[in-house]
């Protein structure tokens, strides 16, 4: 689609195609330099190890466009790093994480023209892609592979935005088992969570929140986003113990939240329960797509308890307005999180 004609202050979370991709390709244990190439199809076998047995894994990222103009990226280091982890956990090859940063520069510069402008509040998705190319017919990892990345402008996540959104706890299915692939950005995992969000939107709600699959009491994370709340003024998430995403905004909040607000901090299990008690005052979700999503009211089955009918709880919006502005430089950048393209 020709720049021009997108309505950057329409946007939401859909695909649209832009000028160009990178292309690198994985051959006899080596990775070839890459380069970039109008964005379109591109043949593949059909015993490839990735439409077979999914080996897949991907990254998102947003490229942004400040008040002054400058484009720049959030931690794109965090999402190179989380690429080979996930990479490790499917057994497929690593990619330079500095070639990472410097390939996801190059497909930004090349799109430039596709970078929402600073106040639609939109951003320029990236989407870094690894898939095993080479053909299987035993389950066993490809010999060849090829990393895409692409982009694609967009406005929030959720259509409601920062008014909020409703969730349902499911106690139907589970996104991830301990051992499995949870803590991985694989392919898979996202297909599994299709029919679960697909049932719950039927319903009114806009995404499921996941338990644990061992005891079905401990929220893992919703959908496609880490899970905060504010429980007797503290600050608490779901801990990483490979079932959840370590996300990189989660990670970042949880930072703000003790430097920058002096608000205690805890890692821990979260029973759902707990969310329907008193002490429990605000919850959200966060992610690179999300940002920082207010959840006005949770459900489980016939219980729902409502956290607020549109106004977004008070340390929300701080840490909202605390993070989109460093994301945005409207603040300074005092953690050093920030890379100019
Ligand atoms: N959890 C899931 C399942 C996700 O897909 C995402 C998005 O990437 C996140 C959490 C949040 O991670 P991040 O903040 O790194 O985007
Ligand atoms: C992200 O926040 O970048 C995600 O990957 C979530 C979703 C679009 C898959």
């Amino acid at each position: 689609m020709d720049a021009k004609e997108i309505d950057y202050y329409s946007l939401g979370f859909d695909f649209i195609e832009t000028k160009e991709m990178f292309v690198s390709n994985y051959e006899d244990g080596n990775w070839d330099k890459g380069k970039l190439k109008p964005f379109g199809n591109f043949e593949i076998s059909p015993a490839a190890c990735v439409l077979n047995y999914g080996q897949g894994i991907f990254e998102g990222m947003k490229a942004l466009r400040t008040r002054k103009g400058e484009t720049v990226l959030f931690r794109p280091k965090e999402n190179a790093r989380r690429f080979n982890d996930s990479a490790d956990r499917l057994l497929m090859p690593n990619y330079n994480t500095n070639d990472f940063v410097s390939a996801v520069k190059e497909v930004v510069k090349a799109n430039e023209d596709y970078i929402p402008p600073y106040d639609s509040g939109g951003a320029l998705y990236i989407r870094p892609l690894m898939i095993g190319t080479g053909p299987i017919v035993g389950v066993k990892p490809a010999k060849e592979y090829k990393l895409i990345i692409f982009t694609v402008p967009v406005g929030p996540y959720f259509p409601e935005g920062f008014k909020g959104i409703d969730l349902e706890i499911t106690k139907k299915y589970t996104r991830a088992a301990p051992g499995g692939t949870g803590a991985s950005k694989t392919c898979c995992n996202y297909a599994g969570s299709m029919l679960p969000a697909k049932e719950t939107k039927e319903k009114g709600f806009a995404q499921v929140i996941f338990l644990d699959a061992v005891h079905m009491e401990f929220i893992d994370e919703v959908g496609t986003a880490n899970f905060f709340a504010v429980i007797n003024g503290t600050l608490v998430t779901p801990k990483t113990a490979g079932t959840i995403l370590p996300g990189i905004t989660r990670k970042s909040i949880l930072e703000l939240a003790s430097k920058k607000i002096g608000m205690k901090t805890e890692e821990r299990d979260v029973s759902y329960k707990e969310l329907f008690e008193d002490s429990c005052t605000e919850v959200f979700c966060s992610g690179t797509a999300a940002v920082v999503t207010p959840i006005k009211s949770v459900a489980l089955d016939d219980k729902k308890r409502i956290f607020s009918e549109g106004e977004p709880g008070e340390f929300t919006r701080k840490i909202y307005e605390l993070l989109i502005g460093i994301q945005r430089l409207d603040a300074e950048d005092e953690f050093g999180w920030i890379e100019k393209v």
